[in-house]
C-alpha cells in the first residue's frame, strides 16, 4: 500500500501576522479556494490507486486543528502523529516509516508538506504513478520543478542519465539544498538543475536503511519516540524524552544530499510553495494594476501591492510594490523586496515575548 504523509509542523514565521505559532498557515485558506491549505493538500489526492488513509505528523499543539480540518477527508480517517516538539522534516518522516512498516513492512510512502499549492492536482496524480513504481526498484524519489528564479530558500537537483527506458526518471548527480544566492543564480543560468518540491516517495524500509547509515542516532532516537508513545483517539503522541534527545535536521540536509538512491521526476503541476508574502504575490490573482487584494481593500492609482484585509477597511493612495496585511491584533507594512525580513520581527517578539 501506499502511505500519504501529511508533514503539518511548520510554524511557518515568513507569513506572520497571519500565520501564528498557535494558528500557521497550513490551517488557514490561503489563497481564499474555501480550504485551507493542509484540507487541499489531502483533497488533492482523492482518486489516486492504492493509497491508505493519510498520515499526518504535526505537533502536539494542532491536533484539534488537524483532526477537526480532516475530519471529513476523501481518504478516510486521518492518524495523526504527535511531535512534542519540533525536530524538523527528518524524524518526523522517520517516525511515519517506523509507523507505516508496523502495518505494511513493504509500505510506500508518498509524502506531502501541508502548505503547497498545485494549479493542477491531476498532473501530480498521474506522476504519482511512475513515482510509486520507482520507489518500489527502491529509489528515493523527489519531484523537479523547473526554476524560473534564483531562489534561495529550496533545495536544487542536478539531473543526470534516466533510470530506464521510458525516461521519466532521472539520476540526481547532485542534490544542494538551499544554496547561496551566487550558486543559486550559477545553476537557474547552467539549466539542467531543478528545484526539489519537497513532496519525497520512497518505500518506508528504504529511507529507513538511509537514516540507519546517514544518522543513526536519529533513527535511534525516532524508534525509542514509537516504542515509548501511547495512542489516545486517532492520535498517536510520541513518548517525550526519546523525541526531544533526537537531533533536528531536515530530510533535505540529513538524507538527499548524502544518498546515492536520489531520483527525480520532473513535474510540471503549476506548483508554489507559499511559503512567504512574496510568494503568495507571484501566485496570486492580480488585477490590471498588478495589486493583489483580498478582503475589503479600496485601491486608488496603487501599483503591485499584496493587500490582504481581514478585519477592517484597508484603502490604499498612492502606494507602490508594497505587502500590507491587516489582523485583528497586528498590522504588517513593508515594502515587497524586503517583505522575507519579516522573520526577523517574529524572532524580536519571541525573544521579547
Ligand atoms: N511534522 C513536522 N515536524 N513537519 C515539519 C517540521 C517538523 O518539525 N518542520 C517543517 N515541517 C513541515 C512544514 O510544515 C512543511 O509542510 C514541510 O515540512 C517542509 O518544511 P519547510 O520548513 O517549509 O521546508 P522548506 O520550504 O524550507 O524547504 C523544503 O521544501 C522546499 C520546497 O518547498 C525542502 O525540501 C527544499 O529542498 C524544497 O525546495
Ligand atoms: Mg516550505
Amino acid at each position: 500500500a501506499t502511505v500519504p504523509v501529511i508533514l503539518s509542523g511548520g510554524v511557518g514565521s515568513r507569513l506572520w501576522p497571519l500565520s501564528r505559532e498557535l494558528y500557521p498557515k497550513q490551517f488557514l485558506d490561503l489563497t481564499a479556494s474555501g480550504s485551507t491549505l493542509v484540507q487541499e493538500t489531502v483533497a488533492r489526492l482523492a482518486g489516486v490507486p492504492g493509497l491508505t488513509a493519510p498520515l499526518v505528523v504535526c505537533n502536539q499543539e494542532h491536533r484539534f486543528l488537524v483532526a477537526e480540518q480532516l475530519r471529513e477527508n476523501p481518504l478516510g480517517p486521518a492518524r495523526i502523529l504527535l511531535e512534542p516538539m519540533g525536530r524538523n522534516t527528518a524524524p518526523a518522516v522517520a517516525v511515519a516509516a517506523l509507523q507505516a512498516m508496523r502495518e505494511d513492512p513493504e509500505a510506500v510512502l508518498a509524502v506531502f508538506p501541508a502548505d503547497h499549492r498545485i494549479e493542477h492536482p491531476e498532473v501530480l496524480r498521474s506522476a504519482l504513478g511512475n513515482a510509486v513504481a520507482a520507489a518500489r526498484d527502491g529509489w528515493l524519489v523527489t519531484f523537479g520543478i523547473v526554476p524560473t528564479r534564483a531562489e534561495t530558500g529550496f533545495g536544487y537537483i542536478a539531473a543526470g542519465e534516466p533510470v530506464d527506458d521510458d525516461e521519466a526518471v532521472l539520476r540526481v548527480e547532485r542534490f544542494v539544498e538551499k544554496p547561496d544566492r551566487r550558486r543559486a543564480e550559477e545553476y537557474l543560468q547552467s539549466g539542467g538543475f531543478y528545484w526539489n518540491s519537497g513532496m519525497f516517495v520512497f518505500r518506508a524500509s528504504r529511507y529507513l536503511e538511509e537514516l540507519e547509515r546517514l544518522a543513526p542516532e536519529m533513527l535511534n532516537a525516532c524508534e525509542a519516540a514509537l516504542e515509548t508513545a501511547t495512542a489516545d483517539l486517532d492520535f498517536i503522541r510520541l513518548g517525550a524524552a526519546a523525541f526531544e534527545a533526537c537531533p533536528g535536521e531536515s530530510i533535505d540536509y540529513a538524507v538527499m544530499e548524502h544518498t546515492e538512491a536520489a531520483v527525480t521526476l520532473p513535474l510540471a503541476a503549476g506548483w508554489n510553495d507559499l511559503g512567504s508574502w512574496g510568494a503568495l504575490l507571484d501566485s496570486g490573482e492580480a488585477d490590471e494594476a498588478g495589486n493583489v487584494l483580498l478582503g475589503d481593500v479600496i485601491s486608488e492609482d496603487s501599483q503591485g501591492n499584496y493587500v490582504r484585509a481581514d478585519s477592517r477597511l484597508v484603502a490604499l493612495v498612492g502606494l507602490r510594490d508594497h505587502v500590507v496585511v491587516e489582523t485583528s491584533d497586528c498590522v504588517l507594512v513593508a515594502p515587497r523586496e524586503r517583505v522575507h525580513e519579516v522573520k526577523g520581527v517574529v524572532a524580536r517578539l519571541q525573544r521579547e515575548g
